[in-house]
């Protein structure tokens, strides 16, 4: 594919940054020396993985799985992962989510070099803020994250408010595995008693058709999982997408509350029963719920690749009877869950009276760009021809996001937090939502803004990676 190019790859074409040390590393020494240090050592190699149903693939793994090992720390902690690279070429790890200091942010060409093939680096960084974030590389991020490199990262807060009996992550991810037999699984799954809501007629389901992957794993593998708790227990289940296109998870048969999006705590999320939860590429999803006296909840693919057998996501918490099956529920009774309504309003970082320094138009279409046949554009350019967006320190900035395609555009920034606005005109009514990854749908239209708090060099791009490799990735330059 001639249009082909990386948004990422350390090549010498690094998209106009300049200082490839945007944070003295003094800087990062000097903050807090008395943090207690976790340390991780990975090592980024060739892995032959069974992702379940006899699919054996070549990925490429962090520490020889994928998901990588969870890096699970406490508030405040010291992060130091060291990282050795036996991959044929080169690699990074970008902390996805985290507000962490530009050196750390593993953009290979921007931020650092890519390691090369033998090498070691070192990662490290404090994890003050809790909730739920993911890595993975970015050295050519849409293929080496596509082949496995890609782990979760939880942030267990300073001080609990809520003390949760069980707490799992369910890493959902997409491959793209040549010559896969769709039979394979037949024996094992009945496609019948799978939960389809193809039928909604929705913009969203109709985006969500176009699909091009054929598994959807779940911690590894497309088997079911189980995870253990037993009636009563409160349970948080951290969602996390590692792929590019947008999932539909629901639990059957049991109310459920969101604590969080992006990592980020909503304020009074009430409960709620047959609700599709939909999951954007980058995106995380935190619910919570307690298990019924039955012991059994199911967490399942409710989109409307739900019926092919490598797609479905079949998690099982607590033992028992499950409480609703796939048949049991009308998937017409479902709805969809919506950020901008739920929760308690309250006070945000910004609200309906605040100004901005700054107020940028992104509109997101794809077509022709100079060179390229097709790309995926921001105002009518594609990378490394669009304008950077630059700011100045204590900047609030405000970006539309304007989606003039039929895509789905998870539009992700490095480094910072977008507090979301409005959403086709209309202001967000329930808790404030802050995302790192917004995934705006097709003719969606977002207002969102950031405070510029974070001096660097950073990128604003479209999570379903191959997108961003296709042109959908710009630079924010701090001035
Ligand atoms: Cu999760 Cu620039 O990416
Ligand atoms: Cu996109």
């Amino acid at each position: 594919n001639s249009n082909y190019m990386s948004m990422d790859k350390n090549n010498g074409m690094n998209m106009g940054s300049t200082d490839p040390n945007a944070t003295p590393v003094t800087k990062l020494v000097a903050q807090n020396l008395n943090a207690p240090v976790k340390t991780f050592n990975i090592t980024a190699q060739v892995t032959t993985l069974n992702l379940g149903g006899g699919a054996m693939v070549q990925a490429w793994t962090y520490g020889g799985s994928a998901p990588g090992p969870a890096i699970r720390v406490k508030e405040g902690d010291r992060v130091v992962v060291n990282l050795t690279n036996k991959l044929p070429e080169g690699v990074t790890i970008h902390w996805h989510g985290l507000n962490i200091p530009g050196a750390v942010d593993g953009v290979a060409g921007v931020t650092q070099d890519a390691i090369k093939p033998g090498e070691t680096y070192t990662y490290n960084f404090i994890a003050d803020q809790p909730g739920t974030y993911w890595y993975h590389s970015h050295q050519q991020s849409e293929v080496q994250t596509g082949l496995g490199l890609f782990g979760a990262v939880v942030v267990e807060p300073k001080e609990e408010t809520i003390k949760y009996d069980k707490d799992y992550t369910v890493v959902l991810h997409e491959w793209n595995i040549n010559g896969l037999s769709k039979k394979k699984n037949k024996d094992k799954f009945n496609d019948k008693d799978s939960f389809n809501s193809g039928n909604l007629n929705n913009e969203l389901v109709e985006a969500m058709t176009d699909v091009k992957y054929n598994m959807l794993t779940t911690n590894g593998t497309i088997d079911s999982k189980h995870f253990d708790a037993k009636p009563g227990d409160l349970v948080r289940l951290r969602l996390v997408n590692t792929g590019n296109t947008t999932h539909l998870l629901t639990l059957l048969g049991i109310p459920f509350q969101v604590v969080s999006l992006d990592g980020r705590d909503l304020v009074g999320g009430q409960a709620m029963n047959q609700t599709l939860l939909p999951i954007g590429g980058g995106n995380r999803v935190d619910i919570s719920f307690r298990v019924p006296d039955s012991g059994n909840v199911q967490l399942v693919n409710a989109g409307p690749d739900a019926n092919q057998p490598n797609k479905r996501v079949s998690v099982s918490i607590g033992n028992g009877n499950p409480t609703g099956t796939a048949t049991s529920d009308n998937p017409n009774n479902y709805k969809l869950f919506d950020f901008m309504t739920y929760g308690t309003p309250q006070k945000g970082v910004f609200n309906s009276d605040s100004t901005f320094t700054q107020t940028v138009d992104m509109e997101l279409s794809s077509g022709k760009a100079p060179g390229m046949d097709w790309a995926f554009l921001i105002n009518g350019q594609a990378a490394p021809n669009i304008q950077p967006l630059v700011i100045k320190e204590g900047d609030t900035v405000k970006i539309r996001f304007v989606n003039d395609s039929n895509d789905i555009h998870p539009m992700h920034i490095h480094g910072h937090t977008l507090q979301v606005l409005t959403r086709n005109g209309k202001a967000a009514e329930g808790s404030p939502v802050y995302l790192d990854t917004l995934n705006v749908l097709p003719h969606e239209t977002y207002e969102v803004a950031f405070v510029a708090d974070n001096p660097g060099i950073w990128m604003i791009h479209c999570h379903n990676l191959k997108h961003a490799a296709m042109g959908m990735n710009m630079m924010v330059n701090y001035e």
